[in-house]
C-alpha cells in the first residue's frame, strides 16, 4: 500500500474510523495528525464496538505502531483514560504507541474556556463546539503559551502547568497540578520525538497511514469558517501534523458518506428538517460519538464532495452507509446552489453567504431493498450501483471502497 492520508470529505463522522481500521491491516504505521478527543471514532469488530477519540483506530491490530503526532492536541486525563479502556479490554500499547513530544496538552482550564465561550456567545455567535477544550488549546498554542507533552512529562512540569492556571484565571493553579499528577507519570513513558520516529520508519519504506480526524468543512482554513474546528483536517495538515515531508504522501483517500450530515452550528445546504431527515439520522444511528448529539442530516452535497476533492488531492472515494438510503423511494443530489439569483457550482468562502445557498437538485430512483447483508459490490441492486456511479462522476473521483454496514465483512474493498 503507498503511503496514504484519510481524510473526511464533509463534516466530520464520514466513518473515518472504519475505513482506517480495513486499511490499517495493509499498514505498518498509522499516524493522527491533527485535532484532539474533540474526534471520536466507532469501530465494530465482531460483536465488540471502540470509540476512539485519541487512539489512532489502528491501535486494534497487535501489531501496528500508533503515533499521535505534533499537530494533535491531547488531553492527558482523556487519552490516560483511553489507554487503561484499552488495556482493560486486553490491548496493549506498550513499546507500539508514541505521542509527540510537540503535541500540545489540552489543560482542564482549556475545556472550561471552551465551555464559558459557547456559554457567553450571542445568538448566532456559538458554534455549538464538542467542549473539549480544542479552541483554547490551539489558541495557545498559536499564542505561543501553550504548554507540550514533552515539557509536561518532565521534571519541574508542576510550575508550568501552576504557572498557565494562573494566567487563565478560571482555575486553582495546586488544583490543577493535583488533577494532572497521575495522567502525567501514567503517560510519561509513552512520550518522544515521533518525528524522529516517523522518518525512520519512513526511510525504512515502511507503510504509513495517516489518519484524519473531523472533516474538510470543519477545516479552520477551508471548511465554514468560524463553524470550524480549530485544526487542518484536510490532507496538507498530515505534513504539518507530523512532520513527514509532502513528498511522503503518495495517495490520498477522502471518505464521503452517501448522504450528508454536521453536528453543530453552522451553514448546511443540504439539510433536511423533515421526516426524510429524520429517516437519515434513525437508520444511520446519527448521534454524535463524542457528545450523543443528535447530528442533522441531509442530501448528499456534490458541490461540497467536489470542493473537498480539490483541496485534498482525493485519488479515490470511501464511500459509506449506503444502506442507509435503502427504504428511500427517491434519492435527491445537490448539483449546484443557487444563492441571490445566480447559480454557483463552488463552495463560497464566506459561511453567510453559504447560509444564502439554496441547493439545486437532481433526483434518482432508490432501490427498496435491504443491501446491509451484501457482501460483494457485484450483488448490490443495479439503482444502487448507479447511485454510487452518479456521485463518482459528479465529483470526478473514482470509486475505492463502499460501506452498506458497521463491521468489517460489510465493505468492499474495489480499488483501495
Ligand atoms: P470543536 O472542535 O470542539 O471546537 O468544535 C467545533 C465544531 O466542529 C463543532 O461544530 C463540532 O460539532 C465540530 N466537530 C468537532 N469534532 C468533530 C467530529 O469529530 N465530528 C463531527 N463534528 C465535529
Amino acid at each position: 500500500m503507498p503511503n496514504t492520508v484519510l481524510i473526511g470529505a464533509q463534516w466530520g463522522d464520514e466513518g473515518k474510523g472504519k475505513v482506517v481500521d480495513v486499511l490499517a491491516r495493509d499498514a505498518d504505521v498509522v499516524v493522527r495528525y491533527q485535532g484532539g478527543s474533540n474526534a471520536g471514532h466507532t469501530l465494530e469488530i465482531g460483536s465488540e464496538r471502540f470509540v476512539l477519540h485519541l487512539v489512532p483506530s489502528g491501535v486494534l491490530y497487535p501489531e501496528k505502531l500508533c503515533i499521535i503526532g505534533n499537530g494533535v492536541v491531547v488531553d492527558p486525563l482523556e487519552l490516560k483514560s483511553e489507554i487503561e479502556a484499552l488495556m482493560a479490554r486486553g490491548i496493549s500499547l506498550e513499546g507500539r504507541f508514541w505521542v509527540s513530544d510537540r503535541a500540545h496538552a489540552v489543560l482542564p482550564y482549556h475545556r472550561r474556556q471552551d465551555a464559558a465561550r459557547e456559554q457567553r456567545a450571542r445568538p448566532g455567535q456559538r458554534l455549538g463546539t464538542t467542549q473539549r477544550g480544542i479552541g483554547p488549546a490551539y489558541a495557545d498554542k498559536a499564542h505561543r503559551t501553550g504548554l507540550r507533552m514533552g515539557e509536561f512529562c518532565r521534571p519541574g512540569w508542576e510550575a508550568k502547568v501552576q504557572m498557565r492556571a494562573e494566567e487563565s484565571g478560571c482555575i486553582d493553579g495546586a488544583e490543577m497540578v493535583a488533577t494532572l499528577r497521575e495522567a502525567a507519570a501514567f503517560l510519561a513513558p509513552f512520550i518522544g520525538d515521533t518525528t524522529a520516529r516517523l522518518h525512520e520508519e519512513w526511510r525504512r519504506g515502511r507503510t504509513i497511514l495517516f489518519e484524519g480526524a473531523q472533516g474538510t468543512m470543519l477545516d479552520v482554513d477551508h471548511g465554514t469558517y468560524p463553524f470550524v474546528t480549530s485544526s487542518n483536517a484536510t490532507a496538507g495538515g498530515a505534513s504539518t501534523g507530523t512532520g513527514l515531508p509532502p513528498r511522503a504522501i503518495e495517495r490520498v483517500v477522502g471518505v464521503i458518506k452517501c448522504y450528508t450530515t454536521r453536528v453543530g452550528e453552522g451553514p448546511f445546504p443540504t439539510e433536511l428538517k423533515d421526516e426524510t431527515g429524520d429517516l437519515l439520522r434513525r437508520r444511520g444511528r446519527e448521534f454524535g460519538a463524542t457528545t450523543g448529539r443528535p447530528r442533522r442530516c441531509g442530501w448528499f452535497d456534490a458541490v461540497v464532495a467536489r470542493y473537498a476533492a480539490a483541496v485534498n488531492g482525493v485519488d479515490y472515494w470511501a464511500l459509506t452507509k449506503l444502506d442507509v438510503l435503502d427504504e428511500c423511494e427517491t434519492i435527491r443530489v445537490c448539483v449546484a446552489y443557487e444563492c441571490d439569483g445566480r447559480r454557483l457550482d463552488r463552495v463560497p468562502a464566506d459561511a453567510e453567504t453559504l447560509a444564502r445557498c439554496q441547493p439545486v437538485y437532481e433526483e434518482f430512483p432508490g432501490w427498496k431493498t435491504c443491501t446491509s447483508g451484501v457482501r460483494q459490490y457485484e450483488d448490490l441492486p443495479r439503482p444502487a450501483r448507479a447511485y454510487v456511479d452518479v456521485l463518482c462522476r459528479l465529483t470526478g473521483v473514482p470509486l475505492g471502497l463502499l460501506s452498506v454496514g458497521p463491521d468489517r465483512a460489510s465493505t468492499f474493498r474495489l480499488a483501495i
